[in-house]
């Protein structure tokens, strides 16, 4: 039977990590996959994390099931607040705690598609590959629309409207909450504004992916697209991930938030536990414990919130350092939008035979779309990234 299995295209992110690791060289620079990285090249554990895993592993009495397939209600509860704000609405929101912000996607999809059948998802054009080789793995009909000007490197805004035009009442717009994967161009929130309205106007839900909060702006800034649309709209999907922001990649630890008519929230709350059920039962808990427990302690939210700062700072002067050293290398303001952009991803607009060049001569590894991490540079690699950026000729 199995030998009628086709072998799969590898994933062109994932595939990165073993590409780096094998290169010999000693002064490789890794800008591949979207994990945040310190100045000595390391994805420390947080402070708070650890912490709150001593105070878990001190207080836990049993590891029988948790209350609930949908995951703990305090959890779901917690999410909201970080997300939304503290006065979101409570008669609103169902929950589910999911495997990483890739779950809570992927459920979000589900949700959709039980609801009707008939859904289109709109994509963002670029967007992270993961989102439509998942859709396309689940037979769902997808569209794009323009997100990305390649000559600025920034919102294609009248593009991105004018495609959204076409939407039909209850199709699905899958939009980043921040910090957009790939490109690092962000709607200003007049923007998310016009977007909550046209979206209301066509009678479609948005999915809002929302896995960098805290990575751009700060925490209050980066949800408040999100934030926008929810005060809008009458039904949203927020699929929330923890990996980043908390830095517990591995704990696969992600939050479905779901607004609806306070009548539906009974059957959106037994619909999202059946569609846990359905996929894989209970979801992992041990990462969710620890962000609830974080969230819910105020001397551990503090040191989380002064560490995350620390990140995003770092990640921010690396932005404008990079910009600096372009800008005094070339004598022109062209790669100016690197300062411009936010959260861990630009993307440079190389062509994929500079990326290949810029890997093969200098050991600089990035996505081939030329989508960069910049928290996998540090002082001293800045200035061998710019070179080696002029040298490709980009
Ligand atoms: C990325 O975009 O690099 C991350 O979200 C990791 C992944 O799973 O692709």
């Amino acid at each position: 039977m199995f030998g009628t299995l086709k072998p799969q295209a590898p994933d062109a992110i994932i595939q990165l990590i073993a590409a780096f690791r094998d290169d010999p060289r000693e002064n490789k620079v890794d800008l591949g996959v979207g994990v945040y990285k310190n100045a000595e090249g390391r994805t420390p554990v947080m402070r708070a994390v650890r912490e709150a895993e001593r105070r878990i592993w001190e207080a836990e009495t049993t590891k029988t099931y948790i209350s609930s397939l949908a995951g703990e209600a305090s959890f779901h509860e917690a999410m909201a607040g970080l997300v939304l704000g503290a006065d979101y609405p409570k008669d609103r929101l169902s929950g589910l705690q999911s495997v990483g912000g890739t779950g809570a996607v992927r459920q979000g999809f589900e949700i959709a598609r039980l609801a009707n059948p008939d859904t289109t998802v709109w994509v963002p054009d670029p967007t992270w590959p993961n989102h439509v080789t998942i859709l396309d793995f689940m037979h769902q009909r997808h569209r794009p629309y323009r997100y990305f000007d390649a000559e600025t490197r920034t919102v294609a805004f009248d593009a991105m409207l004018a495609d959204l035009e076409q939407v039909k009442p209850g199709d699905l717009v899958l939009l980043h909450g921040c910090c957009h994967n790939p490109t690092g161009a962000n709607p200003t929130l007049a923007q998310w504004a016009e977007i909550a309205d046209l979206l209301l106007r066509k009678g479609a839900v948005p999915l809002v992916d929302l896995a960098y909060q805290g990575f751009g702006d700060g925490l209050e800034e980066d949800a408040a697209g999100t934030r926008l649309i929810a005060a809008r709209l009458p039904e949203v999907l927020i699929a929330a991930s923890c990996s980043k922001n908390f830095g517990i990649y591995r704990e696969r630890t992600g939050c479905l938030l779901v607004l609806t008519d306070p009548s539906n929230r009974a059957v959106m709350q037994g619909t999202l536990a059946h569609v846990n059920r359905q996929t894989f039962s209970f979801p992992p808990d041990h990462g969710a414990r620890i962000v609830q427990t974080i969230l819910t302690t105020p001397e551990l939210r503090a040191d989380w919130e002064a560490e995350l700062t620390e990140v995003r700072n770092g990640m921010l002067s690396l932005r404008r350092q990079l910009a600096d050293e372009l800008r005094r290398l070339t004598n022109s303001d062209r790669f100016d939008f690197l300062a411009g952009h936010r959260g861990m991803f630009s993307r440079l607009g190389a062509t994929p035979e500079q990326v290949e060049k810029m890997r093969l001569d200098s050991g600089i590894y990035m996505v081939g779309d030329s989508r960069m991490n910049i928290a996998g540079l540090n002082e001293a690699s800045v200035p061998v990234l710019a070179r080696a950026i002029v040298d490709a000729g980009v």
